[in-house]
């Protein structure tokens, strides 16, 4: 540590994020020295553009566009990496483990990609990293996963954990609000990833189930082996059915251990009206992990944005100060457990229920033979409903019971087989 129980940061990076850190320690400098009798002083930020205006107002020469400044500087004793991407991301955190400072990310991207990488070379090098904001924005998940539930074998977790997508698919359904519209709101709010497509698609959330994934199943994971559906095929009428059915839609991630392996993903999901993920609601996030010892829990709390997010990270520092005062690091080495490999099994390996809607021309005897189709695969319905539409058209939606995929997918093919019906019918699970 610098000079008595000061720490000296350097941020690499001053967005939303970023300068969430920066109001916190203006706004609770002082309750956090009372607290835990560590200073933090913001020695060095760097970022793109300093001519830009930010949202808390810092001294014009704490900015600079060399990383090196940042990571090279030996007063500097926790390097805060809030740029977001791989790279330069990647190479900065490396050079400043290299220098000895120990490093706190809200990245998931890079975690989830080169997280296991990353704390090899911290190892080595005596430092850590923390990353508590790299999931979940301010709800603590990291520490409770690390710590909390060490004793317990994790069984389930499912959850919301994208902001950006759940204030989509909130004000879609609450407020009837275009898609575009609830994306530029979520965007004004911070919440949306610079590339928004990753927050749309999924991949934000798969980085995240990757990173919670192995530290719930002690494993390394690679996100791209993640079953990953965004919510871009959601439409308005989706969610108006899926209402009118009893349920609301959510982007969920699942992650399930099966006696062959564990079985993952994120995709859109119909969650029952009375299930608590169903209120759920704006840029907040929930997960429920399902431990051997504890039973059930559920974190629950602001998934993205400023704050919230640099509350985490702000713990994170800390958490890393208390390192550097007492010698001590936070995790055991890596390459004991979470080197693990194992069997990955595709979501079909889950039965599930089914929530199909399709297009069909409006004749006599269409939904009977809608029905008698997914029938003969003895595939069961549990609710079917038909709406006309224009044109001669209608729209039939249905629900099926708990099935196995492969025959779920097999009637529908059978479906799609009938003249009447239109292709690219919308398929989305039903949380049992
Ligand atoms: P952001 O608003 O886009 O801010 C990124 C910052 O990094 C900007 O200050 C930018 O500088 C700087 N930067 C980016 N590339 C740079 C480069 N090559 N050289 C120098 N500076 C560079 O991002 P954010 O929303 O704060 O997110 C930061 C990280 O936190 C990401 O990993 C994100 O996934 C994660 N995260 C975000 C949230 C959230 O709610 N936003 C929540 C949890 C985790 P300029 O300002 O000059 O352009
Ligand atoms: N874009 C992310 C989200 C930020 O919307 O959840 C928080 O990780």
């Amino acid at each position: 540590m610098s000079s008595g129980e000061t720490v000296k940061v350097g941020m690499l990076g001053m967005g939303t994020v970023g300068g969430g850190v920066a109001a916190i320690l203006q706004r609770n400098g002082s309750l956090l020295a009372r607290k835990t009798g560590i200073k933090l002083e913001l020695q060095r930020v760097l970022v793109r553009d300093p001519s830009r205006r930010r949202a808390v107002d810092l001294p014009p020469q704490i900015y600079t566009t060399d990383p090196e400044m940042v990571v090279k500087d030996p007063s500097i004793d926790v390097v805060v990496e809030l740029m977001g991407g791989i790279e330069p991301a990647r190479t900065l955190i490396s050079a400043a483990l290299k220098e000895n400072k120990f490093v706190v990310t809200a990245n998931k991207d890079l975690m989830a990609r080169h997280g296991q990488e990353l704390l090899q070379l911290a190892y080595c090098y005596g430092e850590d990293i923390f990353f508590e904001a790299s999931v979940g924005g301010g709800i603590p998940l990291i520490r409770p996963l690390k710590h909390c539930l060490v004793a317990n074998r994790i069984e389930r977790m499912v959850g919301i954990i994208n902001g950006t997508t759940n204030y989509i698919l909130t004000r879609m359904s609450l407020d009837d609000m275009d898609f575009q519209e609830a994306l530029s709101k979520a965007q004004e709010l911070g919440f949306a990833e610079a590339d928004p497509s990753n927050d749309l698609e999924g991949r934000d959330a798969a980085y995240k189930l990757t990173i919670l994934a192995g530290l719930a199943f002690d494993c390394s994971l690679n996100p791209d082996d993640l079953f990953t559906q965004g919510i871009s095929g959601v439409t308005r009428a989706d969610i108006h059915y899926a209402r009118e059915l009893g349920y609301t839609i959510k982007l969920l991630a699942v992650a399930e251990q099966m006696p062959t392996g564990l079985a993952l993903g994120v995709h859109p999901a119909l969650v029952p009206l009375t299930h608590p993920l169903a209120t759920v609601y704006d840029e907040f996030n929930a997960i429920f992990i399902k431990g051997d010892l504890i039973g059930e829990t559920m974190f629950y709390g602001r998934g993205a944005g400023a704050l919230p997010t640099a509350s985490a990270v702000v713990a994170d520092i800390i958490d890393a100060a208390y390192s550097l005062q007492s010698g001590v690091k936070d995790r055991p080495s890596p390459g004991k457990s979470n080197n693990r490999k194992i069997t990955l099994l595709p979501l079909s390996a889950l039965s599930s229920r089914f929530y199909v809607r399709l297009q069909a021309r409006d004749l006599p005897g269409v939904f009977g033979a809608v029905a008698t189709a997914f029938g003969e695969e003895e595939v069961s319905l549990d609710m079917i409903i038909q709406k006309r539409k224009t044109n001669g058209m209608a729209e039939i939606v249905l629900v099926t019971h708990d099935v196995n995929e492969e025959r779920f997918y097999r009637s529908l093919k059978r479906v799609a087989r009938l003249p009447a019906i239109e292709p690219e019918p919308g398929v989305f699970r039903v949380l049992g």
